[in-house]
């Protein structure tokens, strides 16, 4: 699986969460991180790299722990890999349509993912008359990526976010961007108790486990592979995880 960073590690835990038998390479592509600034082109570019080396590890799967590459393959086109390519935005958009009673829903993504509307366009494919507010904050990704996670700052840039949900009256608001279920807490208390907060990375692990329960069970190893810098990655994951990370720095330029 990979993401831009330390987003993907919310998906990462959804799966072993689901399925522990199973070993993982989890490339972080932190030389590129935010994807959410930039093109869909450019991020189709870096996450096609990416998936070109990690089948050369000849994986059952690969999960894309990233709402900005979905967006970007959603416009742009799938790879065809020959193994199952998983998906946050499906999955995302049917746990929401699930909860929702009024079909308010809200998405907050990055940017890039926000204005694809892609998550919109799944959303009303699952319910037509919903109601989806989506915004994009560019603020939280680099919130987590410095290991701000749990400050004053990430509690005020979540509230101000959440704003348009209130308004909107949403009953449901999807964490489209793999990065934001670090904050859930600020989400949950910005938005109340009466809202369902999405993260499809619980779907995605479900599914997940559908497929790798019919392999031989493995070790349970997670390599991590780094494209900036492997010490700064390891410590904020080993945090996040509670657990000891190691990371090796690879450069796929
Ligand atoms: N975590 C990714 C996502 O789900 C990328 C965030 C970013 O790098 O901007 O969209």
């Amino acid at each position: 699986m990979f993401d831009s960073g330390l987003g993907g590690l919310t998906v990462l835990s959804a799966v072993r969460w689901s399925i522990d038998a199973t070993d993982v390479v989890y490339f972080a592509d932190t030389a590129h991180v935010p994807y959410g600034d930039r093109t869909l082109e450019e991020v189709s570019g870096f996450a096609r790299r990416i998936i070109a080396y990690l089948m050369e590890r000849e994986p059952a799967m690969i999960a894309i722990a990233c709402g900005t590459t979905c967006s970007a393959f959603d416009k742009l086109g799938w790879p065809d890999i020959g193994v199952p390519l998983l998906g946050l935005v499906g999955p995302g958009a049917r746990s929401a349509v699930e909860a929702t009673r009024s079909g308010a829903i809200g998405v907050v993504a990055t940017n890039a993912t926000a204005k694809s509307g892609v998550f919109d366009r799944a959303i009303r494919a699952e319910r037509a008359d919903a109601v989806v507010t989506s915004i994009g904050a560019p603020a939280l990704v680099p919130i987590v990526e410095r290991g701000d996670w749990a400050t004053d700052d990430a509690s005020a840039a979540v509230a101000t976010c959440c704003e348009p949900f209130v308004r909107a009256s949403c009953d449901t608001v999807v964490l489209g961007c793999t990065h934001f279920p670090h904050l859930t807490k600020w989400f949950r208390e910005a938005l109340g108790p009466g809202v369902r907060i999405i993260d499809p990375g619980e779907a995605v692990g479900r599914d997940a486990a559908k497929i790798l329960s019919e392999l031989e069970p493995q070790s349970g190893a997670i390599d991590f592979e780094v494209s900036g810098d492997p010490v700064a990655f390891a410590k904020s994951a080993s945090i996040l995880l509670r657990a000891e990370v190691n990371a090796k720095g690879r450069d796929l330029s």
